[in-house]
């Protein structure tokens, strides 16, 4: 794991967009996995500019979002699938992106499907993570064992408050998601992790310094062959030299 730390969370942004930007150069057809959240926003905002500025092209990119909220449909304010439209999709010129469906009839199907469709598109060259304030990565959240592809998943309590935010009232967050697993996760080629703000040191801290364990799932990400990991000075506040 490499973590470079900048001093603000704009720099960590363009230090993001331009590691994707390298990717899709070398890669033109490259399968990124995208993630959503308040942390990806600038990066995409970045990368949107390359594309406007004529330096990237998306024509042969092909995405997969780490994961999507169950019972919302891809209409809904809150679902994810309309935050990637907002926040990235709309703007450039992506060859073809994908979610998993929270309302597919038969859910644990739809966890066996969107599993497929990556390995089909010959997996994730590049994934990118933000961090929750418990340490879970997509929506895995802190369990007794890590949960290996996508499934269906409980949100924590903290979880639940922290997306709170964005509803009009906590009964309206969604209680379950669909999300990549963490064995879908480490099947990624390269994988880029984003954390900035107070609120991320102590998670950061520890999931740098203190054990592997699925009670906090991204510590896993320490036993990745390419793991970069992205802060402001803020995130990295408690890491210490
Ligand atoms: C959400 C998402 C995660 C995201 C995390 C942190 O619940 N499922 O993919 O990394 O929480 O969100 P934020 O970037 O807003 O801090």
């Amino acid at each position: 794991m490499i973590v470079h730390v900048f001093e603000n969370a704009k720099q960590v942004a363009r230090a993001a967009a331009a590691l994707f930007a390298a990717q899709i150069l070398k890669k033109p057809d490259s399968v990124l996995g995208l993630a959503t959240g308040s942390t990806p926003i600038e990066t995409y905002q970045e990368l949107i500019q390359l594309y406007k500025d004529g330096i990237l092209d998306f024509s042969k990119v092909v995405s997969f979002n780490l994961d999507e909220y169950v019972g919302l449909p891809a209409t809904h304010e809150q679902s994810y699938d309309r935050f990637m439209k907002e926040q990235l999709f709309s703007h450039i010129n992506i060859k073809e992106t994908h979610l998993p469906s929270g309302i597919a009839p038969d859910m644990a199907q739809e966890c066996l499907d969107y599993e497929q469709k990556i390995h089909q598109a010959g997996g994730i060259d590049l994934q990118l993570l933000g961090i929750g304030t418990n340490g879970h990565i997509g929506f895995n959240e802190p369990a007794e064992a890590f949960a290996y592809n996508t499934n269906i998943t409980q949100l924590a309590e903290s979880t639940i408050k922290a997306n709170r935010r964005f509803f009009l009232s906590e009964d309206q967050v969604p209680k379950t998601a669909i999300s990549m697993g963490i064995g879908t996760i480490m099947e990624a080629r390269s994988i880029l992790l984003l954390a900035m703000g107070d609120s991320k040191a102590e998670v950061i801290q520890q999931m740098v310094n203190g054990p592997i364990t699925p009670q906090l799932p991204a510590s896993i990400l320490r036993s990745h062959q390419s793991v970069t990991v992205l802060l402001d000075q803020a995130a990295a506040s408690k890491l210490g030299r």
